[in-house]
Formats: C-alpha cells, sequence, structure tokens
C-alpha cells in the first residue's frame, strides 16, 4: 500500500573533503584514517535537513548560490550519498539535474532516449510508442540522431526533460536546469510541469524566480549555507528569501538568526499561520539586543523580483540631462517590483543635468505590456516649473502612486523637459525605464485594467414588484 508521503528528508548532512593542494588528496589516500592525520577540511553543504513532502506536492527550493540546493536534490535522486542522515523515496523519480548527468555523450539522441527510458523504468515497447511524442516536446529536429556531444546546451535540455516528462513519473525533480532552454521552450516546460502536477505525481524544483514559486507551487524551502531555514507557502517562504537576500550587511546575522529561530518554533508545533501574525512569538526566546525586524511586516508585502527587469528600455538622445535608476520603493525606501494591490509606492529617479536647463518639469507613464498608456503625471505645470537648474546639479524625483492595477505586469517611463538653447524640449527621455508587476490575486472581482473601487450590491427578490417599488 502506498504511503502519503513522497519524499522523507531525516538529519540529513553532507561534508565534503576540501583539500588546500592538489596533492593532499593523494597524500590522504595513503594516511591512516584517524582524525589525527586528515589532509583535509571538510566544508558543511547540508546540516540537519529535515524535511517532507507529499504526494501530489509541488515543492520548490530556494537559496542563495552554494546553499546546497543541487547537493539536496542528487542526494533526493540517489546520485549522491549523504554523510548522514536518510532519504526515503516512494515512486518512480524522473530527474533533471546538472548537465552532463544521465546522457552518455558518445551516443545519439535516439539512443540516449532509449537508454534513459530504460533506466526510468519503460520497455522498449513503451519508448517505441512514445519516442515521435519524445522528439516532437524536445523539437530538435534531426539532432534527434546526432551524438549528444555536439549539442549545444540548450539542446541537451530540451532532449532530457522530454524524456523525463514522458516516463510519467510519480515525483519529478528538475534543478535549474531549465534556464538553459530559451524563454519559448521554458513556458512550454512550465506548462507541462502543472500537468504533470495536475495529474497527482509530487514536483521538487529549484527556482531562483519568485514569479514561478508563486505560480506554480504549494510550498516551498528556503535553504541558506546548508541549512533549512523556512518552509511553508510559497508567499511565506520568498518572503523570507528575499529579506535574507537583501538584508544589508548590518542586519544580515540578525535576519538570519530570525528565520533559525521561526523555524525552530514551527518544528515545535507553531505553524506557520500563527507565526504570520505580528505578536505571536515566543518572548523567551527574543534576543534583546537584536535590531527591531520584524519579519512578518512584509509578508503581504511587496517584494523585489530580481529577475524582473525590462529587456525592451530605449533612450532617447538626451538634451543636457541625464536620468539614472529608475525605479519603485516602498516609502521606507526598500526598492520592489512585485507590488500589492492598493498599496502606495514611490517611483523614483534622479536626473543628472550636464547644461543648465529653464523651466524644468519631470514626468512619469505607467504602460501594458502592449503598450497602453494607463496613467501618468508631470511634477507640476509649466507656470510651477523649477526656473532654473545649473550644470552639475543633481535632482531626486520621486512620484507616490497607489497601486489600483489589476495582475499583470505593466511599464514605467521616464521624461525631463525643460528649455535650453534649442528651445523647449525633452532633456532626456526613457521607454520602458522600469518594470512592475502585480501578482496574480484569486479573490478579485475587478475587471479591466484599473480597479475603481467598484462596490457590488446585489439583491434577489422573490416578490419582483415590491423590489420595483424600492426602486421607485
Ligand atoms: N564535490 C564537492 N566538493 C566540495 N564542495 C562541494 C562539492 N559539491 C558541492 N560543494 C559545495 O557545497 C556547497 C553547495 O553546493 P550546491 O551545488 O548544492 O549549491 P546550490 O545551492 O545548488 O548553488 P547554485 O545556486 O549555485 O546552483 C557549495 O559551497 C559547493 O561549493
Ligand atoms: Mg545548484
Amino acid at each position: 500500500m502506498s504511503s502519503e508521503f513522497s519524499i522523507r528528508v531525516r538529519g540529513l548532512h553532507k561534508r565534503f573533503p576540501v583539500y588546500s593542494k592538489p596533492h593532499h588528496r593523494l597524500l590522504q589516500m595513503f594516511s591512516p584514517t584517524s582524525a589525527k592525520n586528515r589532509w583535509f577540511r571538510e566544508f558543511h553543504a547540508l546540516t540537519g535537513v529535515d524535511f517532507e513532502i507529499h504526494r501530489g506536492e509541488t515543492v520548490a527550493i530556494v537559496g542563495r548560490n552554494g546553499s546546497g540546493k543541487s547537493t539536496l536534490l542528487q542526494i533526493i535522486c540517489g546520485t549522491l550519498a549523504p554523510t548522514e542522515g536518510s532519504v526515503d523515496v516512494d515512486g518512480r523519480i524522473a530527474a533533471l539535474l546538472e548537465l552532463g548527468a544521465g546522457f552518455n555523450p558518445e551516443f545519439t539522441g535516439r539512443e540516449n532516449v532509449y537508454l534513459n527510458g530504460t533506466v526510468l523504468g519503460l520497455t522498449r515497447a513503451e519508448i517505441d510508442n512514445r519516442f515521435d511524442e519524445i522528439a516532437a516536446f524536445a523539437d530538435i529536429g534531426e539532432f534527434i540522431d546526432q551524438p549528444v556531444k555536439s549539442y549545444s546546451s540548450g539542446m541537451y535540455v530540451r532532449l532530457a526533460f522530454s524524456v523525463a516528462i514522458h516516463v510519467m513519473p510519480d515525483i519529478l525533480v528538475v534543478d535549474e536546469a531549465l534556464s538553459v532552454g530559451d524563454e519559448a521552450f521554458q513556458r512550454k516546460c512550465f506548462a507541462r510541469i502543472e500537468k504533470i502536477r495536475d495529474a497527482g505525481a509530487t514536483v521538487l524544483f529549484v527556482s531562483h524566480a519568485p514569479s514561478t514559486v508563486l505560480e506554480l507551487c504549494n510550498r516551498a524551502i528556503l535553504l541558506d549555507r546548508g541549512e533549512l531555514l523556512a518552509m511553508g507557502s510559497p508567499k511565506h517562504v520568498i518572503s523570507r528569501y528575499q529579506k535574507l537576500l537583501y538584508a544589508p550587511a548590518s542586519m544580515a546575522a540578525s535576519v538570519r538568526a530570525r528565520l533559525q529561530h521561526e523555524m525552530a518554533l514551527s518544528r515545535h508545533g507553531v505553524n506557520d499561520v500563527a507565526l504570520e501574525k505580528p505578536g505571536i512569538s515566543d518572548a523567551r526566546h527574543e534576543d534583546v539586543s537584536r535590531p527591531a525586524l520584524s519579519l512578518e511586516d512584509s509578508v503581504d508585502d511587496a517584494y523585489l523580483d530580481p529577475g524582473l527587469v525590462p529587456q525592451s528600455t530605449v533612450r532617447f538622445a538626451t538634451h543636457g540631462a541625464t536620468i539614472e535608476d529608475p525605479h519603485i520603493e516602498t516609502a521606507s525606501g526598500q526598492r520592489v517590483n512585485v507590488l500589492r494591490p492598493g498599496g502606495e509606492f514611490f517611483y523614483t529617479y534622479l536626473v543628472r543635468f550636464e547644461r543648465p536647463a529653464v523651466s524644468v518639469t519631470f514626468g512619469m507613464l505607467i504602460k501594458t505590456v502592449s503598450g497602453v498608456e494607463l496613467g501618468g503625471a508631470m511634477s507640476a505645470t509649466q507656470a510651477d516649473a523649477i526656473d532654473v537648474v545649473e550644470t552639475g546639479a543633481l535632482v531626486k524625483v520621486r512620484f507616490k502612486f497607489r497601486c489600483l492595477l489589476a495582475p499583470g505586469t505593466y511599464f514605467l517611463n521616464a521624461g525631463v523637459r525643460g528649455r535650453v538653447e534649442e528651445g523647449e524640449t525633452f532633456l532626456d527621455r526613457v521607454i520602458d525605464a522600469a518594470l512592475f508587476r502585480v501578482p496574480p490575486d484569486p479573490g478579485r472581482l475587478a475587471t479591466g485594467f484599473v480597479d475603481f473601487h467598484v462596490r457590488p450590491d446585489v439583491e434577489v427578490s422573490n416578490d419582483p414588484a415590491e423590489l420595483r417599488h424600492e426602486l421607485k
């Protein structure tokens, strides 16, 4: 009978030997295995990781580079042995780990499909049946009959992913391999991952993109320096990951300590929901010397998705001024680009003046992806413009706005107008200077781009005459 967990990780530790000189490895081989004669130091890639993933869950692992994500996935897939602890996996696992694993470079793509399919538990007849579909999804044309060593990394991943999804795994494990594919292929893969998820399989993948984690997963795990620092809803984990990633150096240690503390509490039965309510924390564990920092404050808040940067920025030739560093920030100065609907934000940029200008105004404009101009503002009317800005001056411009937009992606323009020798003109103008996203909101009733705060009131009556009477 099948158990309800799919992957169970218990007390997992992984230590790698690190040799400071290459010949130390050799010396170690000929040394007696006593701790005194060690020619290496140990690097702790995973330290005491515990979690369970249930059947049918889609879980993302997030964490900084080198935090142990790939090490963990390799141990789960059995390609790496743990130093301590155990991993139980229930079901057929198909994995897409780092490049180079899984395929034989000397064999053709076709041969590798058969090789890989067999390793993953399919019979030859089953692979025969699915081969055309596998090749069609990979879409690498005649390269299917070329040795894999001649493939580009994108082609390699296309074929490997295609095999992995067509074996109908119970568990699909995907490291960052997908980021090698082009955007269209990535979309196709994520659509397929959703399909696999909806068919009841367990999906475990590494991602650096908060938007993917929020949209695709029902749970997430944060690893940091080999330690499990957060686990829970994608929103809960992403907000903590962002805190850790963007904490100023002076706060980094306290943010980490706070996360460790939260994790310890949740292991003792204090669940996420309780932790997300301000005021519920174990006072005995509070470190009074720690600077006041509330992770809870930001749970519903906006955050910065580092992958969300405009690729379509266009700058018109400048006429003596340069717009710099356009971005959105919160009232407390935190940079954000995934905005909470209803929240107040500041669109901010600097303008450096390389020559004097008179009657200077600044502008902003919010547009949809397809370029529909939704709204914006000037900093002042012509009558109230800044009279003179001198050469070398630096101006900081902040536009406060309320995010009243539908879920989606929006672009911002920035512009400076003024009068120079040539006359009244744009001194600088940047199209698609910044970009932000409003995350999906399943409870949203408003339609269209702009939320006018329409308040519906619907009354059903079994006595139409009475209702008509009320309307009079
Ligand atoms: N074979 C090895 N020998 C020594 N150290 C290793 C070995 N494999 C991994 N490490 C170290 O373990 C740590 C975790 O590596 P891992 O590849 O799991 O990180 P990651 O979270 O996947 O990072 P990234 O986001 O860059 O892919 C790193 O500091 C890495 O240098
Ligand atoms: Mg990795």
